[in-house]
């Protein structure tokens, strides 16, 4: 049985939340192209509306007019994030410049994840952070008006920078972030290309005050993150390759593609274009030998959210790999350095927790056994692709949780698998 197909993977989740957020900060209508419409991606579009947006419901093709950089309202009833990260970090950011309270609410999974890495700089810049707890939701925002900042942030995340970019626009005030290793960079790409006057070198983006925001106009690429699931399909069958048209080949996303390849992974990337001041691309997988490998945290950054998978290939090949510097593994949507040690080892895998990483030993090669995946969506997928090889027995406690970020993910599997 063979690996066979060609999977267009929906549209990119960071991409997605950043084109409803500068769009409804936008002066003007926007139009967006193949947004993905997933749980966490409905989430922003709620809380937008919750503060006056005009977020029509999401479908491949659709217009949305602007509110301009000032014309969010209070909002009558807490702002519900759901499971979303990215939600309630960049939205926290813009309302810290808006001139009332917000109160940011999640799923048990988004509360555990921690939020004063975004309150520490947006409470520096003027804003207001009170939390119920020590650190995560609830969480209330008191807005206002804020001073410039230039901030250096000690974990490269892509939310963080964006949350303290948002608060610089709305605010209309001067901000910088130092990163120590660059973190996807969406939002200033997007900002770019509406006009705004940013600057960066390889770890620093600055933007200067504006005001406002000329129109998005953007056809979201393929998710790279989704992709990595059928290139990783690609690669693990014997036979047949997995052609995935229009992946965003943004080169803060592409670390997984690009160790693979280090790797000894038969993958090749075809008819580079442009779009919205990114860059997409067709990727093929073939089966591949692959190498042992270490990852060190310089490498991290643009892996992030495919190290659990690149743990399972790992696993399936028979490969040692070390992961080092990830510890931001443990604060997403679960711990994913527990989820996927534990599931590896309850399917006969062998892998071994780090405080700040992971270890896959040489085991045996076919699996079987229940895969708990505390809810989260990348554990489901990574696990669900070692599930889709001939001779492993896998069993999934939760298909659902996949609607965070690839709705539709379990029917393609099948059909690739074939
Ligand atoms: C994201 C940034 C990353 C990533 C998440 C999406 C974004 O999180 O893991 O899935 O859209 O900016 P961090 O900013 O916490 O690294």
């Amino acid at each position: 049985m063979s690996a066979r197909g060609t999977v267009r993977v929906p549209g990119d989740k960071s991409i997605s939340h950043r084109a409803l957020i500068l769009a409804a900060l936008a002066s003007g209508e926007s139009q967006i192209r193949n947004i993905l419409e997933s749980a966490d991606i409905q989430s922003t579009a709620g809380v937008l509306r919750s503060i006056g947006a005009t977020v029509p419901d999401l479908s491949p093709s659709f217009t949305m007019w602007g509110k301009g950089l000032r014309g969010f309202n209070a909002p009558g009833a807490p702002l519900n994030a759901g499971n979303s990260g990215t939600t309630v970090r960049l939205m926290a950011g813009a309302v810290s410049a808006c001139d009332f309270e917000s109160r940011f609410e999640g799923d048990a999974s988004l509360s555990r994840r921690p939020m004063k890495r975004i309150a520490e700089p947006l409470t520096a810049m003027g804003a207001r952070f009170d939390f119920a707890r020590d650190d995560g939701l609830p969480m209330t925002v008191q807005g206002g008006k804020l001073s410039g900042i230039a901030w250096n942030t000690r974990a490269a995340s892509g939310q963080t920078k964006s949350a303290i970019l948002l608060a610089g626009l709305v605010g209309g005030v001067q901000v910088s972030v130092r990163e120590l290793q660059k973190s996807r960079d969406h939002t200033e790409r997007m900002l770019i290309s509406m006009g705004a006057p940013v600057e960066t070198d390889d770890l620093t983006v600055s933007l200067s005050p504006v005001d406002s925001l000329a129109p998005l106009d953007i056809t979201i690429p393929g998710d790279p993150s989704s992709a990595a699931y059928f290139i990783a399909l690609g690669l693990l069958r014997k036979t047949g390759y997995v052609i995935l048209p229009e992946v965003c080949i943004n080169r803060t996303r592409t670390g997984f593609m690009d160790k693979l390849i280090e790797m000894g992974a038969e993958i090749e990337c075809e008819d580079a274009v442009a779009v919205a001041g990114d860059t997409s691309a067709t990727i093929i997988a073939r089966p591949s030998t692959l190498r042992d490998a270490v990852i060190e945290e310089a490498d991290v950054a643009a892996m992030i959210d495919e190290l659990p998978l690149l743990g399972c290939i790992a696993a399936s090949l028979g490969l040692t790999l070390e992961v080092r510097g990830a510890a931001e593994l443990r604060v997403k949507e679960s711990d994913r350095i527990s989820s996927l040690v534990s599931n590896l080892n309850a399917i006969g895998a062998r892998a071994e927790e780090r405080p700040d990483g992971f270890r896959i030993l040489r085991g045996l090669r076919t699996f079987a056994g229940d895969v708990e995946t505390r809810g989260d969506h990348r554990i489901a997928m990574a696990f669900g692709v070692l599930g889709a090889l001939p001779g492993n027995d896998i069993a999934i406690d939760n298909l659902n949780c996949v609607d965070i970020s690839y709705p539709g993910f379990w029917s393609e599997l099948e059909r690739v698998s074939q």
